[in-house]
């Protein structure tokens, strides 16, 4: 049986695709690393086969710890997930936490990789790292785009990259780094973008936007963002960094605008709010080096709405999951991830 060790398995997109990677592969078994911070969520993976996921607490930056747990495992591959991933905590809160998890936290599981001789490291990173491009610029975030992060939570994001591209170069530590833009689907964090609008909509209370409304993003369902790894971990090349992207540009008042009209509520329930410092105008990518690898998305851009429906079905069916972290403190309040 294959072992994989994914760590960040409660959050958003980490259980999403182990759920999504156990459902395909009924010979694999994971190993899901979770620091169980206020994003992550076991209700997330409750429902998952115990004897082929197992769930063990730990945090990504405590190198005895995880020394321990992959030396216990010996996973086949890492897939690492875990990061502190709210852009205005980080500009809130303070970076001690971020630059634990999102820098510390890579080096920690580079350096196992490389005692413990693991086969693949994959270290899920973001567009963010590479800065803002302008709205009527003819250009996309490629491979090769040099970082330029504006922001504490990309810094941080860019630091755990760079940390993974000096083990391949020095060490030849087997790591991939990918970037992709924003996500979308179920189990999301309802302090986010796509979930607060639609908590807000279905309660009749405006969206708050940021500014103008005219901040582009490049969305992806979450599926496709797990299906784009799962292919990395068959065919991606070590050393190598791969973009990851649908090629679906929308401006959040856009998107706002999309689910006001599928959920029957009036086009300007919205409230503008004051906009975030440092915020980034529009992020693109060019994924056509792993679409040359083989990859082919389930929501490509025509299809978006198909998954904006999914979605909002699933907010929907899923009150009580929402009403539960809600209960544990979760802030639904005019934080935007954008
Ligand atoms: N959400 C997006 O749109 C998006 C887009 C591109 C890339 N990413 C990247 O994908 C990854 C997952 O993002 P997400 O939106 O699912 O985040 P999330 O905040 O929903 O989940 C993060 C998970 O990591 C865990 N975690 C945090 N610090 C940890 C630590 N020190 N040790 C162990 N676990 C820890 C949390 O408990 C949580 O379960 C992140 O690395 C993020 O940078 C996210």
């Amino acid at each position: 049986m294959r072992t994989l060790l994914v760590a960040g398995g409660a959050g958003f997109i980490g259980s999403n695709f182990v759920r999504w990677m156990l459902a395909k592969y009924p010979d694999l078994k994971i190993v899901n690393v979770d620091k169980l911070t206020y994003a992550g969520n076991l209700d997330n993976v409750a429902d998952l086969p115990v004897e082929r996921h197992i769930f063990v607490q730990a945090d990504i930056a405590d190198a005895p710890r995880m020394a321990q747990i992959i030396e216990e495992w010996r996973p086949d591959a890492i897939v690492n997930f875990a990061a502190e991933t709210h852009v205005d905590r980080s500009i809130h809160e303070g970076l001690r936490d971020f630059v634990f998890a999102n820098v510390m936290g890579p080096q920690v599981l580079a350096e196992a990789t490389k005692k413990f001789n693991i086969p693949l490291y994959i270290q899920i990173s973001t567009d963010e790292v590479f800065g803002a491009l302008g709205l009527d610029e003819d250009r996309l975030f490629h491979e090769e785009t040099p970082f330029a992060p504006n922001m504490p939570y990309a810094a941080c994001k860019a630091g755990g990259d760079l940390i993974c591209r000096s083990y391949f170069q020095t060490f030849k530590t087997p790591i991939i780094v990918t970037h992709c833009s924003n996500n979308y689907g179920p189990y999301q964090y309802p302090e986010k973008f796509i979930p607060q609008a639609i908590s807000k909509a279905l309660r009749d209370e405006p969206t708050p936007i940021y500014g103008d409304g005219l901040y582009v993003r490049d969305w992806i369902h979450v599926n496709d963002h797990g299906s784009a790894i799962d292919l990395l971990l068959a065919r991606g090349v070590p050393g190598e960094v791969y973009n990851i992207g649908v090629d679906n540009e929308r401006s959040n008042i856009e998107i706002v605008q999309m689910l006001l009209r599928m959920l029957g509520k009036p086009e300007d329930l919205t409230v503008t709010v004051q906009d975030r410092p440092g915020h980034d105008r529009r992020y693109a990518i060019d994924a056509r080096k792993i679409t040359a690898l083989g990859w082919v998305p389930e929501f490509p851009r025509e299809k978006f709405e198909d998954g904006l429906r999914a979605k909002i079905q699933w907010y929907a069916d899923n009150a009580e999951w929402v009403e539960k972290l809600k209960q544990r403190g979760a802030e639904i309040n005019a934080h935007i991830k954008i």
